[in-house]
C-alpha cells in the first residue's frame, strides 16, 4: 500500500482548490497522465460523477489507485501504461490533465511542449 495521499509535492489545500475552481459536469470524460495513485480522479468522481481514466506506467501506483477506487465505490478506469505509447483516439476527453508528471513526455525543457502537443488532441474542441 502506498500511504502517500498525492505523489507530487503540491499539498493537500492546493489540490483541493483545483478541485474547486473546476467546473466539470455528469459524465464528462477526463484524462490524468502520470495519475498516480488517482486521487485526484477519484475526488473529480466522487465530486461531479465524471467518468474518469488514469493512467500511470508504475504497477504500484496502478494498483493503489485501483485500491482506493474500489475501497470508496469510485468507478474509475486506471490502466498502467506509458503516455507516450498508449493509445487513444483523438476527441476523447473533454479534460486531459498532467499534474506534475510531464516528465511522462520527455525530460528538460521538451517535456511540458510535448505534453501540450500530446494532449492537446485528445480533448474535444472547447475541452
Ligand atoms: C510526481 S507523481 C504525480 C502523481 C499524481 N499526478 C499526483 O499529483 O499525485 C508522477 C507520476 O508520473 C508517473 N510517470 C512517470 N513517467 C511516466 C510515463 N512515461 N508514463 C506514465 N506515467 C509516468 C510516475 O509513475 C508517477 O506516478
Amino acid at each position: 500500500m502506498i500511504e502517500l495521499l498525492w505523489n507530487g509535492p503540491v499539498s493537500e489545500a492546493k489540490m483541493a482548490k483545483y478541485i474547486e475552481y473546476l467546473e466539470l459536469h455528469t459524465e464528462q470524460r477526463v484524462f490524468d497522465v502520470g495519475c498516480g495513485c488517482g486521487e485526484m480522479l477519484i475526488r473529480l468522481r466522487e465530486r461531479f460523477q465524471v467518468q474518469g481514466t488514469g493512467i500511470d506506467s508504475s504497477f504500484e501506483h496502478i494498483a493503489e489507485a485501483k485500491r482506493r477506487a474500489e475501497a470508496r465505490g469510485s468507478a474509475v478506469r486506471f490502466v498502467e501504461a506509458d503516455a507516450q505509447s498508449f493509445q487513444i483516439a483523438p476527441n476523447s476527453f473533454d479534460l486531459a490533465m498532467c499534474m506534475g508528471s510531464s516528465h511522462a513526455y520527455g525530460l528538460g525543457s521538451d517535456a511540458y511542449r510535448n505534453a501540450i502537443k500530446q494532449m492537446i488532441p485528445l480533448i474535444v474542441p472547447g475541452g
